[in-house]
């Protein structure tokens, strides 16, 4: 059986880059599944479909194509064939992402992709259902927090580097609201597994919180 590291917890508090720092030194593959929630997303906006149409976005779904292959070391998405990875990190694809992840079809097709890629290798999976929907048996699972005023400076700051105005309190707002939106939906919210280890990122370097996590994984196996 494939060793697996689930991943969980809310937007900003710093999963993606752990995941992958953690994987690298485990020679473990990180799987990004919200990057296949965007690709879905990128699909959905090419056909034009309107985000609260729950009926279009089943039926459409059906017909995207989404693989995951690592190449030099990174995650490449395709869709229906075609590498998208340069296409999914705009603001309106994420907009999409989180009206379209909300979909039970679109769920259940990306779900099983992740099931499939776990159990043919050793990963570091990172989300916001792992722990209780994807890999509820993974025998190590994270939940990473840091608090919404953290995560906002963090957010403010990458925006700040762009080049970008922005508006601090403005950002820890949308960071509230995000987190009660992903908390509350009906389908796979965003909830700690009970046997995740909270891991608090708040107060901690990149480097303290990888150590913390791989020390969590070599005590379970
Ligand atoms: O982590 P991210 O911002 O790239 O995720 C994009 C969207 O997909 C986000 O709105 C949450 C959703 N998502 C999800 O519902 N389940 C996952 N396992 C991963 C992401």
């Amino acid at each position: 059986m494939s060793n697996s590291i689930a991943i969980d917890g809310p937007a900003g508090a710093g999963k993606s880059t752990i995941a992958k720092m953690v994987s690298k030194r485990l020679g473990f593959i990180y799987v990004d599944t919200g990057a296949m929630y965007r690709a879905m997303a990128l699909y959905l906006l090419r056909e034009n479909t309107d985000k609260n149409d729950a009926a279009a976005i089943s039926d459409k779904c059906q017909n995207a194509d989404i693989t995951i292959k690592h190449e030099n070391g990174e995650q490449v998405v395709y869709l229906n064939g075609e590498n998208v990875n340069g296409l999914i990190r705009t603001e309106e694809v994420g907009n999409m992402a989180s009206a379209s992840s909300v979909n039970g079809d679109v769920r259940k097709k990306l779900v099983e992709l992740q099931q499939k890629l776990a159990a043919e290798t050793d990963v570091v999976m990172d989300g916001r259902d792992i722990g209780t929907v994807v890999l509820p048996d993974s025998k190590c699972k994270v939940y990473l927090t840091a608090s919404s005023m953290v995560r906002a400076k963090r957010r403010y700051k990458e925006l700040i580097a762009k080049g970008q105005e922005c508006d601090l309190e403005k950002i820890e707002q949308d960071i509230i609201e995000r987190d009660n939106r992903d908390m509350t939906r009906e389908i796979s919210p965003l909830k700690k597994a009970d046997d995740a280890v909270e891991v608090d990122s708040s107060n901690m370097t990149i480097e303290e919180v990888a150590e913390t996590i791989i020390e969590l994984y070599n005590k379970s196996i």
